[in-house]
């Protein structure tokens, strides 16, 4: 996992320039918040939803943000592996503990500027847990605490996990797998965030091969809609 990191901390590969267009893309659909909220999710598992939530977070913070990654999947979540660090105090910890005047401590990672709270202990009732009023009151704490924050989703088809984060943030982004996600189940994923009026800034086409050589030069974004 390592590995992942150190690809996306290398400003010249081909991901890091291609996230920076992302970026720029989604600074435009919300100038006027203070902190800006993003969701990353994706129809089917394994489209890169958490490797392009990190990329986005080291993106972000090269720019002189200061952002945190929430891993709202707390079923599968891997964004406490992509950076090496402990699971056992995540933000299924925090669900289910007393949170009333508690500072939230969220973990310093490896690249400066970025901050995760990992997804924590696997709980029995994840959509539930992300649907309570204490989910609200986390977000509102720790959203005074930084520009940026990144919520990494589990996909939308099979699970209301996703749907229930729309209401925490301004914007979502669609991770598409090339030639794996069926355009069938990328339209029903489109119509399900639509459904609760979630504002889609962008897909972002991930896994496209290029001729030149690498394992993560696979990578492509493009824009349909704002
Ligand atoms: N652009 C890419 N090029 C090559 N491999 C990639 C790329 N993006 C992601 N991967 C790899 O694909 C695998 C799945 O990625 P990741 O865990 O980010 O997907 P996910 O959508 O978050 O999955 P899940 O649905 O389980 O949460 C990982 O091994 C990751 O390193
Ligand atoms: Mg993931």
């Amino acid at each position: 996992m390592i590995e992942e990191l150190e690809l996306l901390s290398n400003p010249k590969s081909r991901v890091a320039e291609a996230i920076k267009t992302v970026r720029t893309n989604l600074e435009f659909s919300s100038a006027d918040a203070k902190t800006q909220k993003i969701m990353l999710t994706s129809s089917v598992p394994a489209e890169g939803k958490s490797f392009i939530a990190a990329c986005l977070a080291e993106s972000y913070a090269a720019s002189g943000k200061k952002v945190l990654i929430i891993d709202c999947d707390m079923r599968r979540g891997r964004q406490y592996e992509i950076f090496g660090v402990p699971n056992s105090k995540g933000l299924s910890n925090l669900l289910i503990s007393d949170l009333n005047g508690v500072k939230i401590k969220t973990i310093k990672t490896k690249l400066e500027g970025v901050y995760l709270l990992p997804g924590g202990t696997i709980p029995p009732n994840p959509s539930e847990l992300l649907e309570s009023q204490k989910m609200a009151d986390l977000v509102e704490n720790l959203e005074k605490d930084y520009d940026i924050i990144l919520f990494d989703c589990p996909p939308v088809i099979g699970l209301s996990d996703a749907m229930i984060v729309t209401k925490y943030v301004d914007t979502s982004v669609i991770v598409v797998a090339h030639k794996v996600t069926p355009s069938e189940l990328l339209k029903k994923t489109v119509k399900t965030l639509e459904s609760v009026n979630a504002r889609i800034s962008g897909i972002i086409y991930n896994k496209v091969p290029t001729s030149s050589s690498g394992y993560y030069d696979h990578y492509y974004n493009g824009y349909y809609n704002d």
